[in-house]
């Protein structure tokens, strides 16, 4: 198969929907990652995203709507502080997981009797889906296992001559996937952190964290999988940024291997860039920026070719939170804290 490429304007994404509506594959941009896109009303053409990206069958897919009222006829037994929660976070980088009415086919679900539905904020991904005229399943156009695509190029990477169409929008605004918040008990749970903090949906609700903890233990099926794993081995050191900086140093010294350094602006001067492929994440005080640029560092360094990864971590507060479960995740428990 061969993948055309088109910017995404109104002509490409008029295609793209063209493709989706013959049950075909499309990649498009939204503020979050790329996603990897099918007619959500067409079982084989969702059953080819599973195929496509090696994901495992009991994964379940995020549902893309365009218009609120959607998300009702997907779902049920609604709690009263859903209202609030899409008034601000929707349009925007926060998935829900409701329970699904039965009539709702299982085939994007896994089969739990939950789904998880998001509202794009970016208007090329809304106009997709309302020009197709059906809610899209899309999960990051990724390669199950590697880094979420934040640029056509990275989509090329992986997916190049699997997909019909590839709708260049340029870099994703955020370049962390969308904050998942279960919605199935009396409060919300945050499945997967992201760009929406929990701090922003407790202080949304009038919910204060010294009473109740939205933090729960991940339950996402999708969180168990190894993750964002470059092919270098990947080691966080988490602490004071001197002290992280000349941990790294010496640890880098002392082998023959390849080093890749995701340095931050307070440590960069710290690192030699004629013996290490050092990158600079960005500000420490500013996760967001770090977040927007992590997984086209975490690609940067596989394309470099170095074969050991020294991540600094960051503090888990607002958006670093995201920050650190991803860099943990594609670390696979290789974390040091100093
Ligand atoms: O920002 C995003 O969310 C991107 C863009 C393309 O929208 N999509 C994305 O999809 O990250 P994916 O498939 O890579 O991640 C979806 C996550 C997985 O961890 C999956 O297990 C979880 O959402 N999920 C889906 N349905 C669920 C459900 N019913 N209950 C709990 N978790 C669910
Ligand atoms: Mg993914």
């Amino acid at each position: 198969m061969i993948t055309a490429v088109l910017s995404a304007d109104r002509q490409g994404i008029m295609e793209a929907a063209r493709i989706i509506r013959k049950g075909g594959l499309a990649v498009f941009p939204t503020e979050t990652v790329y996603g990897l896109g099918a007619d959500a009303q067409n079982e084989a053409a969702v059953g080819r995203i599973y195929t496509v990206k090696g994901r495992p069958n009991d994964n379940p897919l995020i549902l893309h709507i365009s218009d609120k009222s959607l998300f009702y006829s997907y779902t049920e037994n609604i709690p009263d502080y859903f209202a609030a929660l899409s008034d601000a976070f929707w349009p925007g980088p926060m998935t829900v997981v409701a329970f699904k009415k039965s009539s709702v086919p299982g085939w994007g679900t896994a089969g739990l009797p939950t789904i998880a539905i998001r509202m794009p904020s970016l208007e090329a991904a809304r106009q997709l889906i309302e020009y197709a005229q059906t809610p899209i399943y899309a999960p990051s156009a990724n390669l199950s296992g590697k880094p979420s695509p934040t640029t056509a190029r990275h989509v090329l990477q992986d997916l190049d001559g699997k997909v019909d169409i590839v709708l260049d929008g340029g870099p994703c605004i955020y370049g962390l996937e969308s904050t998942v918040v279960d919605i199935t008990g009396h409060i919300p749970r945050i499945l997967r952190p992201g760009f929406i903090t929990a701090d922003m949906i407790y202080r949304q609700l009038g919910i204060y964290p010294e009473t109740e903890n939205l933090i729960d233990k991940p339950k996402s099926p999708g969180m168990k999988y190894k993750h964002y794993s470059p092919k270098a081995e990947l080691v966080v050191i988490i602490g004071a940024p001197e002290n992280t900086a000349a941990l790294i140093n010496e640890r880098a010294a002392k082998t023959e291997k390849r080093i890749g350094i995701l340095a931050t602006s307070q440590t960069i001067k710290e690192y030699d860039p004629n013996k290490y492929l050092v990158l600079n994440a960005g500000d420490r005080l500013s996760p967001e920026c770090i977040g927007a640029g992590l997984f086209a560092a975490l690609r940067a360094f596989d394309e470099g070719g170095v074969d050991v990864i020294y991540a600094e971590g960051i503090a888990e507060t607002g958006v670093g939170a995201a920050v650190m479960n991803r860099i943990t995740k594609a670390a696979g428990g290789r974390v040091i804290n100093i």
